[in-house]
C-alpha cells in the first residue's frame, strides 16, 4: 500500500529548499520502489495569507491521515504584525501539539569536510556525534495560564507557566535512553533543579526511568553548565535529554558546532513513531528569494524520515552517502563555503544530490 507524505513547503527560504529535498524523495522513491504519495500543503505564513489561520483545517486532516510530514520553515517579518494567536509559529506549534509529537531528535553531526566552517578549532568538534533529544509538546512552551495582564497600579505583567507531568518526562527519558542503546549507551538529562522545582520532578523521573536502563550511563547537568560545555568540549555528550525551551537553545548552540545551522536535520515523532521532519534552522528571510539557502538540513531530514518513520533504511543511507559526496567534491552553498570550496546555489546543491544518487 502507497505512503502518504505531507509536504509544507513553509514560508521565504521554506520554498526553496523544500523543491530540491522534494526531488531527492522523488529519486529514492523511484530508485528504492517506496510507493510513496506526496501531497501539497500550508501552514505559517503561507497560510494566513491563504486561509486566514497558520494552521488550516484542511492542513490539520491531511497531517493526521499522513504518514510523515515534510515542513520546511515557517514565519518571518511579514506577519510580525498579526495577532499573537494567529502567528506563523502558532501553525507549527499547533501541529505538532495535535499530533503529539512530543519527541524531538535533533542530531549534531559534523561532516568531516566542514571541520573548517565550525566556529569551534577543528580539534574540539572532529568527529563530533551528539543527539540531543528535546521534549516538544509540553513545559513552559504551552503551559497555563499564560498571557499579557494589566496589575491593579496599571502595569503591564508578561506570564507563562513551566509544568511538566510525570507521564511527559517519563516518555521522552524512555524515547532518550532507546536511542542511547543504538549509539554510545549514554544520556545527560539537562534541568535547572537548582532553581526550578518543575526540573526537580524532571531529575527524579529521569533517575527513575535510568533504572530501566542499567546498561545506558546517566548523568545529569544544569542547562547553564550544558550551553558552557557545549561549547567547551563537545564531545563528551551522546544523547543529551531537556525539555522544550532548554532544547530549543541548546539545539541552536550544538547546531552552530557543526558548521552551519543549514545542515541540521530534525525528526518529530509521536509514540508510534509517526512524525513530522524538518530543517533545525528557521525561514530565514535575510537570504530568502536569492537561491543561496542551504538545502542539505532539509534533504538529510528526507533521509530521517525514511529511517525513523518509513522503514527504508537504505533510502536513507543512500541519501546521507549523497550529501557527502557532494562535500567530497567541494560544493558548498554560502553558509559553509570557504578557502578551496566551490561556490554553489541552492538549485545546484540540490542538484548535485540527484546526481550523486544516480551515479
Ligand atoms: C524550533 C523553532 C521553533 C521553536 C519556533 C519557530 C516556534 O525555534 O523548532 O526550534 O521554538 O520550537
Ligand atoms: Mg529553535
Amino acid at each position: 500500500m502507497s505512503k502518504k507524505i505531507l509536504v509544507l513547503p513553509g514560508d521565504y527560504i521554506g520554498p526553496e529548499i523544500m523543491t530540491e529535498a522534494v526531488t531527492v524523495l522523488e529519486t529514492v522513491n523511484r530508485r528504492f520502489a517506496l510507493d510513496l504519495e506526496l501531497e501539497l500543503g500550508l501552514l505559517g505564513g503561507a497560510a494566513i495569507d491563504a486561509h486566514g489561520v497558520p494552521l488550516p483545517e484542511e492542513t490539520l486532516a491531511s497531517a493526521r491521515a499522513a504518514d510523515a510530514i515534510l515542513l520546511g520553515a515557517v514565519g518571518g517579518p511579514k506577519w510580525d504584525n498579526v495577532e499573537r494567536h494567529l502567528r506563523p509559529e502558532r501553525g507549527l506549534l499547533g501541529l505538532r501539539s495535535a499530533l503529539e509529537l512530543f519527541g524531538n531528535l535533533r542530531p549534531a553531526i559534523l561532516y568531516p569536510q566542514l571541520a573548517a566552517a565550525s566556529s569551534l578549532k577543528p580539534e574540539i568538534v572532529s568527529g563530533l556525534d551528539i543527539l540531543i533529544v528535546r521534549e516538544l509538546t509540553g513545559g513552559i512552551y504551552f503551559g497555563e495560564p499564560r498571557g499579557i495582564r494589566t496589575l491593579d497600579n496599571g502595569e503591564r505583567q508578561g506570564f507563562n507557566t513551566y509544568v511538566y507531568s510525570e507521564s511527559e518526562i517519563r516518555r521522552i527519558g524512555h524515547l532518550a535512553f532507546q536511542l542511547a542503546r543504538q549509539r554510545g549507551h549514554r544520556v545527560c538529562s539537562v534541568d535547572k533543579s537548582n532553581v526550578l522545582e518543575v526540573t526537580v520532578l524532571w531529575r527524579e523521573v529521569m533517575e527513575e526511568v535510568g533504572k530501566e536502563y542499567p546498561d545506558v550511563a546517566l548523568s545529569h547537568m544544569y542547562v547553564d553548565n550544558a550551553a558552557m560545555q557545549l561549547v567547551r568540549a563537545p564531545k563528551q555528550f551522546d544523547v543529551l535529554v531537556t525539555g522544550n525551551m532548554f532544547g530549543d537553545i541548546l539545539s541552536d548552540a550544538a547546531a552552530m558546532l557543526t558548521g552551519s545551522i543549514g545542515m541540521l536535520p530534525s525528526a518529530s515523532l509521536d509514540k508510534n513513531g509517526r512524525g513530522m521532519y524538518e530543517p533545525c534552522h528557521g525561514s530565514a528571510p535575510d537570504i530568502a528569494g536569492q537561491g543561496v539557502a542551504n538545502p542539505l538540513a532539509t534533504i538529510l531530514s528526507v533521509a530521517m524520515m525514511l529511517r525513523y518513520t518509513l522503514a527504508a533504511p537504505e533510502a536513507a543511507a543512500a541519501i546521507e552517502a549523497a550529501v557527502s559526496a557532494v562535500l567530497d567534491q567541494g560544493l558548498r552553498t554560502a553558509d559553509i563555503h570557504g578557502d578551496g570550496t566551490t561556490l554553489v546555489s541552492t538549485r545546484e546543491m540540490g542538484a548535485a544530490v540527484v546526481a550523486a544518487l544516480q551515479a
